[in-house]
């Protein structure tokens, strides 16, 4: 994935880039470094491991005025190391590139490159880049960058300064993300917003296949034919501080306490008067009409918001809703009859298997509406229409409040394709909102749970295995408790459909495994109750999630989380915090990196 940066302007070169990459580590931490061109010359520090090292690498070297570009990486291609850690130089070093997404033919121009006499020193993909770019230079950086992309199949943000050109970055984008800050008598280019707030509010977003010149006072943008391209400032209204920890020991423990309001956020932004309107995402009669089916495609935990997507929306509006990973949709011939809607699910807006799965969508002829929480990203660029979901920054690779918000957007469209079919009459419709407009309340209480959890974590992190269990939206609610778990603790565990688990997973139940149990569906309470009667009777030790009001019999969990109560529709809404507290305080008893779980990053821009 990685996270780029550049700077040009007055301040210190030095901390800004560092500053920057700080904000992007979520995109990945296993190595980082920069390049700086001051007083004629192009210096290139990296390291391996995590930023801090760079940092340690950079104390007392100060470089004011000068441009500099940095990188913190999430290794695709060779191992995280010295070599190949960006930037990456040409062989006379005087050009350093840095790179987000993958070069997808590197082989083949590496090759063609090595035929030439060029001496590559790393496995990486990027490498090819920074030597592509020297090949093509005649003394215009800017013609050469696009020269060398020209060359390139597959996705790429690239920041590039030359020793040449003391005063200019040379930026290109494509399938990767890249915003370009403009400030005052200082300019910036940087992976995702977070890593430029501290120096300006207006940002521009590049679009594929363009490039771009960066000086301290100047932006030029140029279309794939090498015309100027206008381009419009986009105001960020969220605060810098909303991307900074605020007192919390992790951001994800913020984020999850920013869980009432994210959703009251984005509920408010489309519900007036008891009414949700989302026509202008084209959800309305005329859709509702022709509608044959719905789609839902996404990865990791915007999937689970599918899925419960898939659950409500058949049943509060009786049409079909076919729920899919993105990285298996695009390649199973997927069909998309007439009159689809496809339903797109993302926080960052850039994950690329799902952005795939859309182009795949769209041009098979579905109606795409996005559900993404990053303004102005790719998805919700390319799709028809989007419902943003407010969250704010998500900074934890962990996803907490924006599945939250995710589920509320998801909610708000099953009630109006109910209320639009006919499937829902006014006064369910109407209990439906109301219950849904008083959730963020709830969740103030919900959040109270985490004393108890947090006692619980401290006895149990020493399990090496965890089953999460539940009927119907209990069932999905698990699926995301447990990918919540296994994602930072490490802990091995599985979502299992409470009736299932006899018919195979129970084998593994034995003295004192944990298992979870949500019973928040009340016609299946009494199923589920015998199901945790299966589980107790061999052993195992349970955590028992349920309404405040339920008949949980006393000798069969030995811990019970009662949750406030509301229709059973809306039970993941409110358990899903519990789970995440307990993945949450899990981590923390066994001491991992909470908010940089290993192997994973937050914005997945590689497929
Ligand atoms: C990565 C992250 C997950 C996330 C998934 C989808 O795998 O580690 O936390 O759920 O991508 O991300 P998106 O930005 O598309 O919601």
């Amino acid at each position: 994935m990685c996270g780029i940066v550049g700077y040009a302007g007055g301040r210190d070169v030095v901390p800004v880039l560092l500053n920057g990459l700080k904000k992007l580590e979520y995109r990945g931490y296993d190595s980082a470094g920069l390049a700086i061109v001051a007083g004629g010359r192009l210096e290139v520090k990296k390291t391996k491991g995590r930023l801090g090292a760079l940092c340690s690498l950079m104390e007392g070297r100060k470089a004011p005025g000068a441009v500099g570009i940095g990188h913190t990486r999430w290794a695709t291609h060779g191992e995280p190391s010295f070599e190949n850690s960006h930037p990456h130089t040409n062989c006379a070093g005087d050009i350093a590139v840095v790179h987000n997404g993958i070069i997808e033919n590197y082989q083949k121009l590496k090759k063609w490159l090595q035929q030439e006499g060029v001496v590559f020193v790393s496995e990486t993909d990027t490498e090819v880049v920074a030597h592509l770019i020297n090949r093509f230079y005649e003394g215009d950086l800017l013609a050469a960058v696009k020269a060398a992309v020209s060359h390139i199949e597959g996705s790429y943000a690239l920041g590039v300064v030359s020793e040449k050109h003391p005063d200019m970055i040379v930026a290109a984008k494509k399938d990767s993300p890249l915003v370009i800050g403009a400030g005052r008598g200082e300019n910036l280019i940087a992976s995702d917003i977070p890593a430029i707030l501290e120096y300006t509010r207006d940002v521009l977003f590049l679009e594929d296949r363009e490039v771009a010149v960066i000086t301290r006072n100047a932006v030029s943008i140029f279309d794939e034919y090498g015309m100027p391209a206008e381009r419009e400032a986009y105001h960020v209204d969220w605060d810098a501080a909303q991307a900074e920890k605020g007192g919390y020991e992790h951001f994800m423990i913020k984020e999850i306490h920013e869980e009432p309001r994210a959703m009251a956020d984005t509920l408010m932004s489309r519900c007036r008067d008891g009414m949700i309107d989302l026509s202008d995402i084209g959800i309305d009669e005329a859709l509702v009409r022709d509608i044959s089916k719905v789609g839902i495609v996404a990865c990791g935990t915007a999937y689970h918001a599918g899925m419960v997507g898939k659950y409500i929306i058949e049943k509060l509006a009786r049409i079909p809703v076919e729920a899919d990973i993105a990285s298996e949709f695009r390649y199973r011939d997927p069909l998309i009859v007439p009159g689809q809607l496809m339903i797109i699910i993302s926080q960052s807006g850039e994950t690329a298997d799902t952005l795939a799965a859309m182009r795949e969508a769209k041009k098979r002829g579905a109606k795409i509406a996005a559900i993404v929480n990053v303004v102005g990203s790719t998805i919700a660029r390319e799709a028809d229409a989007v419902l943003y979901t407010h969250a704010g920054p998500e900074i934890a690779v962990a996803s907490t409040k924006a599945y939250n918000t995710q589920l509320m957007a998801i909610y708000m469209i099953a009630l109006e394709l109910g209320r639009l079919s006919g499937h829902l009459d006014t006064a369910d419709y109407q209990r439906y909102v109301q219950g849904l407009n008083r959730i963020p309340a709830l969740m103030n209480t919900v959040l109270q749970t985490k004393d108890q959890i947090s006692r619980f974590a401290s006895q149990q992190f020493s399990q090496s295995s965890v089953f999460f269990i539940g009927r119907g939206l209990d069932y999905v609610l698990s699926m995301e408790a447990s990918l919540k778990l296994k994602e930072i603790s490490y802990v091995h565990s599985e979502a299992y459909a409470a009736g299932e688990l006899k018919h195979g997973t129970i084998a593994l139940i034995e003295d004192g495994t944990l298992v979870v149990a949500t019973a928040m569906q009340r016609s299946l309470f009494d199923k589920t109750v015998s199901n945790i009667k299966e589980v107790k009777a061999r052993g195992a030790r349970v955590l028992a999630v349920c309404f405040e009001g339920s008949d949980m019999p006393a000798d069969i969990a030995d811990e019970v989380i009662r949750l406030p109560e509301t229709d059973d529709i809306f039970a993941p809404l409110l358990a899903v915090t519990p789970m995440q507290l307990f993945a949450y305080y899990m981590t923390v008893e066994k001491g991992f990196d909470v908010d940089k779980p290993r192997n994973l990053a937050k914005s997945v821009t590689v497929e």
